[in-house]
């Protein structure tokens, strides 16, 4: 049911070629086989946004949000009062794929009760190669939309032409939108019109961002890297990088309205500028990568120019203008010494990096894929160790990949003991269609794969209980981010997959850490006047403490007197 009386449209939805043709034309607002669908005087639909996945669905998210209001829809106030659901989907694992399969039936129930509703599903689980199989995995979507083609999300609704300057003309190019690349034998889609997209979004305030303090800002999509167990490249194509100058303007937008903290984006960060064309001002870069073969990036940006560059916007009294910067997702391989040296001059970068290792053991190693060893690894961690004193270090692991003996988990267990992450982002390996390692037999049992997950988490437990037992007593800087709702289990993430710390949904469990996290906060006893608030660290600690609603969006000294394995709790060190 809609949460209004309204008679609603009807979307329509074009589906104007065939899944995997050729490439095709933009739809402009002007195209004549839009007519049919021209608005009447109807209201247009109510939309709610489903999102899972990484940090990269949540932008590509505003992004749609964005275009979707200057259509002239509004948010409806849940996924049941919607006209329009967008599912903003993840592939990363089996897992991801089946929350959205389940609720097919939810979904088709909510259309056979409101029959203008229209359900859209993109994101990473749309993959050129499997066209086929969608409608029948997800039965109650109506359209689907590669990752690279959610800019023409409101003109394949036939919604641009109802609000005439969106589309062509409007500053929001749809460009060569449905162009295709092929991986390998694969036809993968290509992200070469995000870059354009996303500036013109930019450009002409299409962007619906969630946060008022904390901001995304995507710098490189796609990946080019070649681990033999992720879906990724499949679903995002080659590595396409933004436009140096065009990053650092959003930046400076950012900066002016008022944003504390800026996180660039990317499934590899590290290998941002590489694609883009030489120039003389880059003349300084001389970095060399090596992915099979020696490519030059000489006079190139990279992506420690690029924060060097954000970090230099500075305030009339020259301080950095973003307070806060941070990136992810660091690729160990191409963690040069030039990003190390940038991190550590430059004051707004937070002392925090996440730096994926996937398995202490490097003949498993070998079969992912990951061109590095644990000693190359053990080493980068040192020298940032060494560069940026006190950096909290994050990780991903995949247990029981392909082939992984006890003697192969327990070298990753020794890597946790000498590594000593702050936090460790762990799940059982899922055989993802059409990658590499699908080649190989997925032969851990999955009870095997739920007991090395567990023990896995037993011992990292005891390892963040350490390192945030060394905040007790200290001061630290908290950006206050949010209000709890009273009785809040607090399930930020419980929709996703890709982010859940050890007890996460691979083995079995539902976000336990995240509640684990959350009963940090349950000690948490506001006065009068107090609300529960959360906040983070520089190092990205996650910190539970009371003070008045208006505390949202400062930055806070804040006296640690709990330490969880999970999270802090502290008192204001200046009221
Ligand atoms: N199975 C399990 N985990 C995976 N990841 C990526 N692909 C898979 C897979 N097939 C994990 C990796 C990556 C994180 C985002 O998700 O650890 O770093
Ligand atoms: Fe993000 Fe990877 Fe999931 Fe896609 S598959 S949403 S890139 S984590």
């Amino acid at each position: 049911m809609t949460s209004s009386d309204t008679p609603r449209r009807a979307l329509p939805v074009l589906d104007l070629v065939a899944p995997s043709g050729p490439p095709r034309d933009a739809v402009s607002s002007d195209d004549p086989r839009l007519n049919e669908y021209r608005p009447d005087t109807q209201a247009l639909p109510a939309f709610h946004l489903w999102t899972l996945g990484c940090q990269m669905n949540q932008s590509d998210s505003e992004e749609m949000a964005g275009r979707l209001l200057a259509a002239g829809c509004s948010e409806a106030a849940s996924l049941e009062a919607a006209d329009l659901v967008v599912i903003n989907t993840c592939a990363i694992r089996e897992g991801a794929e089946q929350k959205v399969i389940g609720r097919q039936g939810h979904l088709a129930r909510l259309k056979a009760a409101n029959p203008g509703l229209r359900v859209v599903l993109t994101g990473c689980s749309v993959r050129e190669a499997e066209r086929d199989g969608l409608a029948r995995r997800y039965p109650a979507v109506d359209l689907f939309l590669r990752p690279d083609e959610e800019p023409e999300l409101v003109e394949r609704l036939g919604l641009a032409s109802a609000q005439g300057p969106i589309g062509a003309g409007s500053g929001l190019a749809t460009g060569p939108v449905g162009a295709t690349t092929m991986l390998g034998r694969r036809v993968v889609g290509a992200a070469d019109n995000l870059a354009g997209t996303r500036a013109a979004a930019v450009d002409g305030g299409l962007l619906a961002r969630t946060s008022a303090i904390s901001a995304w800002l995507p710098i490189i999509y796609g990946c080019d890297k070649t681990c033999t167990y992720c879906i990724v490249p499949f679903s995002r194509g080659p590595e396409r990088s933004r436009p140096f100058d065009e990053i650092v303007e959003e930046a400076r937008g950012l900066a002016a309205a008022g944003y504390r903290e800026v996180t660039l984006l990317g499934q590899n960060v590290n290998s941002y500028g590489h694609d883009l064309a030489p120039e003389a001002r880059f003349g300084h870069i001389t970095t060399e990568r090596w992915a099979g073969r020696r490519i030059d990036q000489g006079s190139r940006p990279d992506l420690a120019e690029l924060i060097r560059a954000i970090d230099g916007l500075r305030t009339g009294d020259g301080v950095p203008a973003i307070p806060r910067l941070r990136f992810v997702t660091s690729h160990p391989w191409d963690l040069s010494d030039r990003l190390i040296d940038a991190m550590a001059d430059s004051p707004s970068v937070c002392e925090h990096l996440h730096l994926p290792v996937q398995s202490g053991d490097d003949e498993v190693l070998r079969r992912m894929g990951r061109q590095y060893g644990i000693q190359h690894y053990m080493e980068r961690l040192q020298r940032i160790r060494r560069r940026v004193p006190g950096i909290a270090i994050s990780t991903d692991i995949i247990v029981g990949f392909c082939g992984e003996t006890r003697e192969q988990f327990d070298s990753t267990l020794r890597l946790l003991e000498a590594a000593r992450y702050d936090q460790v982002f762990a799940a059982a390996y899922s055989p993802r269609p059409g990658t590499p390692a699908t080649h190989l037999a997925d032969d851990v049992p999955p009870g095997e794969k739920r007991a090395r997950l567990n023990e896995l988490l037993a011992l990292q437990e005891g390892i963040g209980l350490e390192r945030n037992r060394e905040w007790l007593g200290r001061e630290v800087s908290v950006l206050v981010e949010r209000i709890v709702p009273a009785r809040s289990h607090e399930h930020a993430t419980a929709d996703d997959d890709a982010e859940i710390p050890v007890t996460g949904a691979a083995a079995g469990g539902d976000g336990a850490a995240d509640q684990a996290a959350a009963g940090e906060g349950r000690g948490v006893n506001p006065g009068p006047g107090q609300v529960r608030l959360t906040g983070r660290t520089r190092q990205h600690k996650l910190v539970h403490l009371a003070g008045a609603p208006d505390l949202v969006g400062q930055f806070l000294t804040v006296r640690v007197q709990r330490a969880g394995a999970y999270a802090l709790r502290g008192t204001l060190a200046q009221p």
